[in-house]
């Protein structure tokens, strides 16, 4: 049945999994973009397009926890050229300031081409005449393009939940001029920051050759394309009640008194990606307590690494390399019963996550690069007491707005242990002061403010560029 609304991204919001006994049941999937676009969803009477994970999957579209879905089959030519090959092999390393090194292939590119064009033909099967349609990240950006060519009656938007970088790092793309004709497409495009917007604006202006003025594009065809920053959030409101919850509060107890009752709890909660700074973070922990600054007795780290896209080999290699530095910190400075990082490889439901957000007194979020980080959030959502210290890499998006956290460079492992070393002392009035002020941030600017104020703009796009049109275009 089509709808007025449709969603479209990469993965479905959840994940179908073999049990060991041979079935088959679903599990949340992984990421930021399940997180936020849920609530949307559950809010709307929409549709969701996505991918159910798995090879050959073929599925009719059917309804999770209230939530209609519809999967697209991948076969394993999908999987390895669009999903891990362009996708995770070519684009998230050029967008996230190439902390990797970026593969270019031309056989990916067919994929990303051939299955996004699935995608828009899904969608323009699944929307009413008129309706809007939402497609989100950089596994899609061609979708607005060719959705449009299928069906111009179509309201489009289009949001990336990961930064949009510079055109120093854009321009190495064989492919850039496809890319940004593919999101074109949308009537409104969407970024976390507005360094982002300013970068896509200037790239279609130098690349592509359009007229733009401010936040507006013009195309030659008359239509005119916005492109904007809307930073992405979280339930605040939903996780704050959960952290309130008896069980949970209970269950924040036992993992204190599970670790051994340590004067602080420092947490990570990433997935096991490389851009998420996780190495260095555990490097500059290990130090404070190989120099003696912190005593196992007094000091925990838990590291939570959700697994992720296992089969792209820098993410193998990144996994060996985890494993290898923990073994080595609890080898050298563990003692028995008392690890100095506790490593958890795995993921686990929501509940679980605000119990540990509740359990930690510093929470360590040190990305390389990262649109928004939702974890950061998260942490300052559940900590109602206004306690509890954040410590967060400048190079988040998150950092634009949560600027009472302790902000630090990364790539700066002197500077992360002066940081964490001030976290670990910090009074608790300094600690109320910035977790209160972090806290209003989080509380007012949340998921549904986030996602009603794109729509708003969506649907008010083109009374918006009649308003600002200049006379001479720049
Ligand atoms: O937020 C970035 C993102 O890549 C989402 O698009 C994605 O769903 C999530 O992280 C998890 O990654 P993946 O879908 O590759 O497991």
């Amino acid at each position: 049945m089509p709808h007025d609304l449709v969603i479209v991204a990469n993965r479905l919001p959840v994940d179908r999994v073999e049990q060991p006994d041979g079935t088959t049941g679903w599990r949340t999937s992984p990421g930021g973009l399940v997180t936020a676009i849920e609530p949307v969803m559950r809010a709307g009477d929409g549709v969701w397009i996505g991918w159910p994970g798995g090879v050959d999957v073929a599925l009719e579209p059917f309804t999770h926890d209230g939530m209609d879905l519809v999967p697209l089959t991948m076969s394993a030519e999908d999987v390895e050229g669009f999903y891990e090959g362009f996708s995770n092999g070519t684009l998230w390393p050029i967008y996230h300031d190439l902390v990797a090194k970026p593969e270019f292939h031309r056989e990916w590119w067919d994929s990303y081409v051939a299955v996004n064009q699935r995608f828009a033909e899904a969608a323009a099967e699944h929307a009413n005449p008129g309706a809007t349609v939402w497609v989100h990240d950089y596994q899609l950006q061609l979708v607005p393009r060719l959705l449009r060519t299928l069906r111009p009656d179509l309201r489009i938007g289009f949001y990336l939940h990961i930064p949009f970088p510079p055109g120093e790092l854009f321009q190495q793309l064989p492919w850039r001029r496809e890319i940004l004709e593919g999101l074109l497409g949308a009537d409104l495009v969407g970024f976390q920051l507005a360094g982002g917007a300013a970068n896509f604006i200037r790239l279609v202006r130098q690349r592509v050759g359009h007229k733009t003025h401010r936040d507006l594009v013009y195309l030659p065809d008359g239509r005119t394309v916005r492109a904007a920053p809307f930073p992405i959030s979280i339930d605040a409101a939903g996780f704050e009640e959960l952290a309130r919850s008896p069980a949970v509060t209970a269950r924040a107890a036992e993992i204190r008194e599970a670790l051994g009752s340590p004067r602080r709890v420092f947490l990570g909660v990433d997935r096991l990606d490389y851009t998420k700074g996780i190495h260095a973070r555990l490097r500059a922990f290990s130090e404070l307590v190989a120099e003696g600054r912190f005593d196992v007795e007094d000091a925990v780290f838990v590291q939570v690494a959700v697994p992720s896209r296992e089969q792209v080999e820098q993410y193998r290699l990144l996994r060996d390399e985890i494993d290898r530095l923990v073994g080595r910190i609890n080898g050298d400075h563990g003692r028995i019963g008392r690890p100095a990082i506790s490593y958890l490889h795995s993921s686990y439901p929501r509940e679980e996550m605000a119990a540990l957000y509740r359990a930690a007194d510093i929470m360590v979020v040190t990305p390389y690069r990262d649109g928004m980080n939702l974890v950061a959030k998260e942490y300052v959502a559940t900590r109602f007491e206004d306690d509890g210290a954040l410590v967060l890499s400048e190079f988040a998006g998150a950092a634009e707005e949560l600027r009472q956290a302790w902000l630090v460079n990364p790539y700066d492992i002197n500077g992360m242990k002066a940081a964490l070393l001030e976290a670990y002392a910090a009074d608790e009035r300094s600690l109320t002061r910035r977790m209160r002020a972090m806290r209003r941030t989080v509380t007012q600017h949340d998921v549904k403010a986030w996602a009603a104020s794109f729509m708003t703009e969506l649907s008010d796009v083109h009374t918006h560029e009649k308003a600002v049109r200049p006379a001479r275009r720049s």
